[in-house]
This record gives structure tokens, sequence and C-alpha cells, in this order.
């Protein structure tokens, strides 16, 4: 007498089989292939490069005391002094709007919310949380170079020699 197992396969039972076969694989493909997905991010260098934001603005001797450069396309206030330069950046700290220069009123204005800040950039009024941020200054082959990428300290100041 033969027993349950010895006996052949239906063809519905084949027909499940080769269906739970299909279906496995589909499975194990998908899971395959999420696993190949995420190694390959993982090896993958997880690194922003960033362009560089240095420019040139000029000869140092060629801005006279008391002169505030605008330099709209960079977003970018040089500001002489007595004793030298300094770099700010006109994006304005509460909200990131571009500020302008008001030479009357000798600091800068945030048209969103209505900040003001110093000439040195300090908040003078409006809901700016901090002053403008300060940018490295330094003079390269004669010229007078800003690294907008790159934050100063708050009273940084490129001082001439004498
Ligand atoms: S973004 Fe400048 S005051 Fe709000």
């Amino acid at each position: 007498m033969a027993s349950p197992t010895d006996t052949e396969p239906t063809d519905q039972e084949r027909e499940r089989r080769r269906f739970l076969l299909l279906v496995g694989s589909g499975a194990l493909g998908a899971v395959g292939l999420g696993l190949a997905a995420a190694t390959l991010r993982f090896i993958e260098p997880n690194v922003l490069f960033e362009e560089d934001r240095r420019f040139a603005v000029g000869r140092p001797e060629d801005v006279p005391v008391g002169t505030v450069l605008v330099l709209v396309r960079q977003r970018v206030y040089v500001v002489r002094e007595e004793k030298g330069f300094y770099a700010l950046s006109a994006v304005c700290t509460h909200l990131g709007c571009i500020t302008r220069y008001e030479a009357e009123q000798k600091g800068f204005f945030c048209p969103c919310h209505g900040s003001r800040y110093a000439l040195k950039g300090t908040v003078t009024g409006g809901p700016a949380p901090a002053a403008l941020v300060r940018l490295h200054l330094s003079i390269e082959r004669e010229q007078l170079v800003v690294d907008a990428g790159r934050p100063a300290a708050s009273q940084a100041l490129l001082e001439l020699p004498a």
C-alpha cells in the first residue's frame, strides 16, 4: 500500500509549487537588490563638495577709508575703516533675506521684517537674533580676497601694514 508521500503530485500541486517558487524567488531577488543598493550607498563617500567662494575685491590701497563696498552678486559687504578692512555677509540672521546698505543710516536694513544692523554688523533693531556674519578676509597677490564660505571671528579686522 502506498503512503500519501509516495504518490506523484497532482497537476494542481505542481502548479502551486511552481507559483510558490516564483513568489519566493521574486522576494529573494527584491531583498538582494535592496541589500546591493544599501551596500553601494554605504561605499559611496557621503561628502558634499562646495564650490570655492573666494573672490578678489581689488587692491586695498584703492579703497578709501569710510567706503562700504556692496557686492550684490556675492551678497557681501566689505567695509574700510581707519585701521583696516572687515567683510560681512549680507544675509540677514533672522530668516535669511538679503539686507541692503543704507549710507545715510550708516548701517544695513533687512526689508523682510525690518531688522537693522550697525556698520559693524551688530543688531540695532528688529527680530534678528545675531549680528551679520563676518567673513574671512586676506590679501593675496596685492588683492583683497573675501572667502564668503568661511566665517571669521565676530571682531575680525584685516589690519593693513603701516
Ligand atoms: S529675514 Fe531679515 S528681518 Fe526677517
